[in-house]
């Protein structure tokens, strides 16, 4: 397939006059061209943002996100507000990403909440950089080849999609940028891969550490994009552009199809020094490489290489709460090393992404599962301020004594406007306005398929009949989802049901015929093997489905090693797509915001601050070394499911659901500054009348918790 493609690549010229002359419209009959390959299509289509919008507890977060740090930086944070993208100074690196990375987010966040003054704050940026673009085409505020780095365009490029998507009259100016940036771009690269491989020698300077070239796949995704909806007479010239980002990562030998390989894949913390491909935003970007490279070439291997990826690094390198563990590079599942926070909102998109591709249930599964604890343990309730890193095992949250971490500061568990790097401040806004976005999908020419599970609502037509569904639920906390659906035509409605459900799923569907006729029905829900999709067919008229997804505890078991060497089996508690943790009460205490580039050391100037911004320490007031009894895991949930949820939901106390569990208070020593790896417990020293009933909640409303905790076995001991 691979050299196939090559051979297309070269016999295009002709064609590629053919096309012009047929130019006409978007999504033209290039794909049907004989000699001219068409991208391996995606098995569901995506909606434009602002199609779909939140609900209940989702909304609450959204709109904590505009109100707080997201929705604020473009008014005061340096590297937004005076950027150099806006004819400002301020970059945190030479990768000149902080503000691409900011638009990436704001564009589906302002047209998730249709919010006229995040759009006002996107489209004064769009027009800005769309107005500078150079006379050579390049996009952004540099202009010499040595600092030309192609990396922060992949992330403006996703900020344009979205963008050209979410406002028609946008467009065609979009599209006319980025056809102009790509003839560039194509020349570039020709030019020994110039603006990918940061080359010392020439003085290059825009990517010292290679990440632009470790996350090659990026641009590719927003040029097929192009290719796939407004290729005009350009296509073989996006085909090759695309073909060299791939040729470019071989040459850095940053090809993660050579490393996604069992026996090659890292099964515990990366070495140190270690190769770019365990660092972990570049792997949870990276877990997308395959798929992407698969859109172009078509080699079936990839497909399962994708699978490949996703269980190697769920199986090695994942946190209970289903990001990556990695403090720059990856930590194995070591409960001390943090999950960057740039990381929950990466793998959050990559899942997506990944599940609208291929449609495997397990990948909407993993998506679900950092969007409900990963990506808001790391945010306070506010949204005002985040942490950098998150540990599995967080008891306190203030300067570390020492530095448990692989190459991050002892600052970086703080809650604070730019702990250890500010990369995180300006990426966290994408995570839910991307997650909301991607959360239906188009199913063919008539079908709707709800793969995100949240409470959404969605407004579109099918063969130009107007739908709209609302999903009221106050899922996660709950296994209910009320659909009401009005319809003016017929058409396949499908609910992922996920594969952690215990036993069968059900639903129970009401339709009020246009006669007025009310039928009820109730159904066990048959997923597909593969997609976990349920089909309804739904008829015009409103209809309202209520699904049942029940919900079990779950116990992992993860082996814990300790400084020393001793192995010691430990527990990691879910329900559902929630994992649990023992949330301890906490002091909190705030500073003024401290600048990253002195290491946290020193306050930041007065005037790159708002009040509302500042830095948080959290220290325990209540115990938290105990090991617990798997067997008397119970379930409480503590309110009418239905009921409205306390917002913010993300805090102690406020979610209406817990687990209790027999726990046993025991020796757990401290270790590189922090909670050390759950220790064995020594049964004869543990006394078991100071047996207590421990309440665990959702890891992310426990700020200051543990989750992944040492065993005590009472009946063996009893025994
Ligand atoms: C940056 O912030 C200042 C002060 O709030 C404001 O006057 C200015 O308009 C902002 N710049 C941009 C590009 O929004
Ligand atoms: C960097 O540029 C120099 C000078 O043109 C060239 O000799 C060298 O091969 C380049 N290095 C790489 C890795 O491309
Ligand atoms: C097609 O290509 C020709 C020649 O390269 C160019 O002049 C023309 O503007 C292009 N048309 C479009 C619609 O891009
Ligand atoms: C297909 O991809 C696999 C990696 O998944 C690679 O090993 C193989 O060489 C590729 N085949 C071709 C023909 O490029
Ligand atoms: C942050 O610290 C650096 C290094 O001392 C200094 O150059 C810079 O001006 C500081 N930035 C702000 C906004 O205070
Ligand atoms: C913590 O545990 C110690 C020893 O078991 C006990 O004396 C103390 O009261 C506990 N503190 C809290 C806040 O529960
Ligand atoms: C939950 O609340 C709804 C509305 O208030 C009520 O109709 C329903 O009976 C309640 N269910 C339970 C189990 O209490
Ligand atoms: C462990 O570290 C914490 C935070 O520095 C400290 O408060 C506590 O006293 C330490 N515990 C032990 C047993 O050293
Ligand atoms: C276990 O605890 C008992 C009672 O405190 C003690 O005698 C014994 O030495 C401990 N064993 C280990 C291996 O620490
Ligand atoms: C606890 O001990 C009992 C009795 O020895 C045993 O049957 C059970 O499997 C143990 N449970 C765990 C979680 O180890």
């Amino acid at each position: 397939m691979m050299k196939m493609q090559w051979l297309i690549l070269c016999s295009l010229g002709a064609v590629g006059a053919a096309l012009a002359a047929a130019e006409t419209s978007q999504r033209r009959a290039v794909n049907s061209s004989p000699s001219l390959a068409a991208l391996k299509p995606f098995r569901f289509q995506n909606y434009a943002p602002g199609t779909i919008t939140p609900t209940g507890w989702l909304r609450d977060q959204m709109q904590l996100l505009a109100d707080g740090l997201g929705g604020n930086l473009f008014d005061f944070y340096r590297f937004v507000n005076e950027s150099s993208w806006l004819g400002g100074a301020y970059e945190y690196s030479t990768l000149n990403e902080a503000s691409p990375y900011w638009f990436n987010g704001i564009v589906p966040l302002a047209w998730g909440l249709n919010d006229a003054r995040l759009k006002a704050q996107a489209k004064q940026y769009l027009d800005y950089v769309l107005d500078h673009q150079q006379a050579d085409g390049w996009l952004g505020p540099e202009t010499t080849p040595q600092t030309r780095g192609l990396w922060a365009r992949a992330l403006l490029f996703f900020g344009l999609t979205q963008y050209a998507e979410a406002d028609p009259t946008e467009t065609e100016r979009i599209v006319n940028a980025m056809h102009r940036f790509v003839v560039l771009a194509n020349t570039m690269l020709k030019d020994n891969y110039r603006g990918l491989i940061n080359n010392a020698t020439l003085g290059d300077v825009y990517d010292p550490y290679e990440f632009g070239t470790a996350r090659a796949q990026e641009l590719p995704v927003s040029l097929m994009w192009l290719y796939d909806n407004y290729p005009r007479n350009n296509s073989e010239l996006i085909l090759d552009t695309i073909s060299l980002m791939f040729a470019g990562s071989r040459k850095a030998n940053l090809d993660w199809t050579t490393f996604f390989v069992d026996g090659v894949f890292p099964t515990g913390a990366a070495p140190n020094p270690a190769p770019g491909f365990m660092h972990g935003v570049n792997m949870a970007e990276g877990m997308r490489y395959p798929a992407v490279l698969y859109r172009l070439t078509g080699n079936e291997s990839l497909v399962t290489q994708t699978a490949d990826a996703v269980s190697l690094i769920t199986t090695y390198q994942s946190a209970l709460s289903g990001t990556i563990i990695a403090d720059e590079f990856v930590g194995g599942l070591d409960p001390q090393r943090g999950s960057e926070l740039c990381i929950a909102v990466e793998v959050m998109f990559s899942y997506a992404y990944l599940y609208r591709f291929f449609g495997a249930n397990d990948y909407a599964d993993h998506a679900e599962r950092a969007a409900f604890n990963a990506l808001p343990v790391a945010l306070a309730p506010d949204w005002w301020s985040r942490q950098y890193l998150t540990q599995t095992n967080q008891p306190w949250i203030q300067r570390l004594s020492s530095d448990p971490f692989y190459d991050d500061n002892t600052y970086s568990l703080t809650y604070a406007l730019e702990p250890n790097y500010p990369c995180c401040t300006v990426n966290h806004p994408q995570g839910y306005p991307k997650f909301v976005a991607s959360s239906y999908v188009k199913d063919g020419s008539d079908g709707i398929a709800h793969m995100l599970l949240s409470p959404t609502s969605l407004t579109t037509t099918v063969g130009g009949k107007s739908i709209s569904i609302t999903c009221n639920t106050n899922y996660p906390f709950s296994e209910v989802l009320e659909y009401t659906i009005v319809a003016k035509t017929a058409f396949s409605f499908s609910v992922r049901v996920p594969g952690w459900v215990a036993g069968a799923a059900t639903a129970q569907v009401t339709t009020a015929a246009s006669q007025g006729r009310k039928t009820v029905s109730t159904v066990t829900m048959t997923p597909d093997a593969i997609t976990g999709l349920h089909l309804f067919t739904v008829a015009a008229g409103i209809t309202t489905i209520s699904v049942t997804l029940p919900m079990a505890n779950d116990v992992v078991m993860r082996e814990a090693t300790s400084e020393a060497g001793v192995s010691a089996p430990s527990v990691g508690i879910y329900h559902g797509p929630l994992v649990y943790a023992l949330s301890l009460d906490y002091e909190e205490t705030t500073h003024l915001p401290l600048n990253f580039s002195t290491d946290n050391e020193t306050p930041l100037a007065a005037f790159d601050v708002v009040p509302k911004c500042r830095d948080h320490f959290l220290l325990p007031t209540s115990n938290w070394s105990y090991a617990v009894d798997p067997s008397t895991i119970t379930f409480q949930s503590l309110e009418n499911a239905s009921d409205a949820l306390t917002n913010p939901i993300w805090s102690n106390n406020a979610p209406p659901v817990a687990i209790t569990v027999d726990g046993y208070p025991i020796i757990w020593p401290n270790a590189s500054g922090t909670a050390a790896v759950p220790p064995a417990v020594n049964a004869s020293a543990v006394d078991a009348s100071d047996k207590t009933k421990l309440k665990l909640i959702p890891f992310a409303a426990a700020k200051l918790h543990i989750s992944q905790f040492p065993i005590y076995n009472a009946s063996a001991t009893d025994a």
